[in-house]
């Protein structure tokens, strides 16, 4: 694995578009897999930038989401969907009938999964699958405990994540269940960059990094494939023990 540190939070984001961008640029009709949470947004936005200078179209570009809440509103303020339209879809020229997420309505979650699932594999897996962390190492929310045998599938959220991901919910807390892609889901992109800011993620990215690889870590599992770039900002480089750049 590769891991790079940068000063600030605005690093991250401009690396993590740079090879969004270069990723497009080089085939532009990539398979793309992309997170949600407040780690991306700067990430979005700095895509946004490059799309109005001319430097990115998406337009044949297909993408994924990694996961979506399960039971709230398609349009609901915090579902996946929402933040995708508020944070590039509707800045950019993505093409509505190749960007994927999955349904928050369905009346048939199993179902949904396995299409899901199916739709990714169709594509041939991503060439490049973006991530953020968990405060307890889940990524997408592939929750600890997630095999890496693990495919798209209905998780139960952790309370910690329930409450970590709780503001915007009338509830004090996120709903109790998610769709996600799986561990091997994951592993099947080719390119896997992980971002990761702020002091809360420390503890995450140590264990990740330096701890045992095991699913009560899932993103340490990520050491196993073989084109995987951490990029930290400082604050969450902060309890690995080794020295960094
Ligand atoms: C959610 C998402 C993850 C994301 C995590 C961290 O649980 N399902 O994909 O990585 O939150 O989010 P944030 O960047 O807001 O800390």
């Amino acid at each position: 694995m590769e891991l790079h540190v940068h000063d600030s939070h605005e690093g991250v984001s401009r690396t993590a578009a740079e090879t969004v961008s270069d990723t497009v640029s080089e085939n532009p009709g990539a398979n793309l897999l992309l997170p949600t949470g407040s780690t991306p947004r700067g990430m979005y936005r700095e895509l946004v930038r490059l799309y109005r200078e001319g430097g990115l179209s998406l337009s044949d570009t297909t993408i994924f989401n990694l996961d979506e809440y399960l039971g709230i509103p398609r349009d609901h303020p915090e579902s996946y969907r929402r933040y995708m339209q508020e944070n590039l879809y509707r800045h950019v020229d993505a093409d509505p009938a190749r960007t994927h997420i999955p349904d928050a309505e369905t009346p048939a979650p199993e179902e949904e999964c396995l299409r899901y699932d199916a739709a990714i594999k169709e594509t041939g897996g991503a060439d490049l699958c973006v991530l953020g962390i968990g405060r307890n190492g889940h990524i997408g929310f592939n929750e600890p405990g997630s095999p890496f045998s693990s495919r798209t599938r209905v998780m139960g959220l952790a309370e910690s994540t329930r409450r970590a991901n709780a503001e915007g919910f009338d509830a004090g807390a996120a709903p109790e269940q998610a769709i996600t892609v799986g561990m091997q889901t994951i592993f099947e992109s080719r390119k896997v960059l992980l971002l990761a800011s702020g002091p809360e993620k420390a503890e995450a990215v140590a264990a990740a990094v330096e701890g045992e690889v095991s699913p009560q870590t899932p993103a340490s599992m990520l050491r196993e494939h073989p084109d995987v770039t951490f990029l930290l900002d400082r604050e969450a480089a902060s309890a690995l023990r080794r020295e960094v750049a």
